[in-house]
């Protein structure tokens, strides 16, 4: 496509072309840990720019508000089987148009204003979904916090089933966004029955590898509801879905009008088209890419600790998820370690970690393997990351060196793995016809 011609306002789109492509130069190069990201596959990201970018779709296959939706039911109850298929469930809906959004549905489908609701602390690695300021809040519910267990890094089943019994909370919300360790649901099982709690997962984080079989499975383990993003370790396009075991219609009908019209209008059938190809590709690669996302995981988490790193959960492997979690306060606490990471092209985040005293002072960095392991990286490239971590915390190595260092290492693995059309390029920015528009 040739520039956008000459004016004040036709410069500005090239520029922007200009920065999204010097952005994706940067990923390029970097070393991206951040554990909430990956990378589209190039079928999915086809649809994402298609003509269903340009539609709307209100309501359910069969039955819209708009006309011209006969190729978007197909498209949606395609994705909707596959979903279904992947998670071995009878429920899905695929309108939530991101977790947040899924969240809240579910909220709206589940509780009333002034209803208890049982969760993890913010401290403790929840979402802000679940505090005041964020979807718990706009719901009017209030939080029920769930007691730690920091020697099994999950909440405390027996302290948590003592609360549960004494306030009785009608639904209850399991998931994290640190994430390591699976929850113990069907140990908390008897006690939601007991009470007549319904159990409520947040799979945003770990929904590919619960797909994969290669963490928890929470709809057969004692939740009714899940709830997620699907762009994590499930690596599809930026939106989101729910989930159920349940073959009671009141409450599928409930989840139903709660994404619509609850919490949307329209949405994103290009995104709900690329996540129906996202779900063929996992039920085809996912199983792989699971279990080599966590094998990457634990091999991080490993080469950092014997480089004197303080890796959170040693006595129980650091991790069983795509998750680390690395207390860094005597190389400078979370905001400064992750900044310092990040000008030597290495992007994580700063997160707080169970036992810090101040949300404004997290201690420690998340560290991710999702995007990683999709450009095919293995536990040998672990331990080369492991060494820049060292060269630049510990040994005082120059930024821009350690950057050089990652590049180089990157150079090899700037590909999609784990789906249809292996091989293509990650990174590159192409315009619509496919050309560089340098
Ligand atoms: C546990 C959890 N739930 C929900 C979300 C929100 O997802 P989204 O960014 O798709 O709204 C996140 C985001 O990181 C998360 O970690």
């Amino acid at each position: 496509m040739p520039a956008p011609g000459p004016g004040e306002m036709a410069a500005t789109v090239a520029h922007l072309r200009a920065v999204t492509k010097r952005h994706s130069a940067r990923f390029e190069r970097a070393i991206p840990l951040i554990a909430s990201e990956n990378l589209l596959s190039p079928y999915a990201k086809e649809l994402m720019i298609s003509d269903l970018h340009s539609r709307y779709a209100e309501g359910l296959p069969g039955d819209r508000y708009y006309e011209g939706n006969e190729d978007v039911d197909e498209i949606e109850r395609t994705c909707l089987a596959l979903a279904k298929r992947l998670f071995r469930c009878s429920f899905a809906d695929v309108r939530p148009t991101s977790g947040t959004v899924a969240n809240l549905a579910v909220l709206k489908a589940l509780t009333e204003t002034g209803d208890l609701v049982g969760t993890s602390r913010l401290a403790d690695g929840a979402h802000i979904s679940s505090a005041g300021f964020g979807a718990f809040g706009l719901r009017g519910v209030k939080p029920v916090y769930y007691p730690w267990d920091p020697e099994r890094m999950t909440i405390d089943v027996a302290k948590t089933r003592e609360v549960l019994r004494a306030v009785r909370p009608k639904t209850c919300l399991f998931g994290l966004s640190l994430f390591l360790f699976p929850m113990p649901i069907e140990e908390l099982r008897p006690t939601l029955e007991e009470i007549g709690a319904r159990g409520w997962y947040d799979a945003a984080h770990v929904l590919g590898l619960i797909a994969g079989g290669q963490f928890q499975d929470p709809l057969h383990e004692g939740c009714t509801v899940l709830s997620a993003s699907t762009h994590k370790t499930l690596p599809g396009p930026q939106h989101g879905i729910l989930l159920g075991q349940t073959e009671d219609p009141e409450l599928r009908k409930k989840l139903e009008s709660g994404a619509f019209p609850g919490v949307t209008s329209n949405h994103h059938l290009h995104a709900m088209a690329a996540l129906a190809v996202s779900l063929a590709e996992h039920l085809e690669f996912g199983r792989e890419y699971a279990r080599r996302t966590i094998e990457n995981a634990q091999a991080l988490a490993q080469a950092l600790h014997e480089r004197g790193f303080d890796v959170l959960a040693p006595n129980l492997g650091f991790t069983k998820s795509h998750t680390l979690a690395v207390r860094v306060e005597k190389e400078g606490g979370g905001a400064e370690v992750a900044g310092r990471l990040a000008a030597s092209g290495i992007i994580a985040n700063k997160n707080l970690l169970p036992g810090d005293r101040s949300p404004k002072h997290p201690g420690g960095v998340r560290l991710g393997t999702p995007e990683v392991t999709r450009v095919g990286m293995g536990p040998k490239e672990m331990v080369r990351i492991a060494e820049l971590f060292d060269d630049l915390l510990h040994k005082g190595k120059d930024p821009s060196a350690v950057a050089d260092a990652g590049a180089e290492l990157k150079k090899r693995f700037t590909t999609l793995q784990f789906c249809f059309g292996a091989g293509e390029a990650a990174y590159r920015y192409y315009d619509l016809v496919g050309r560089d528009p340098s």
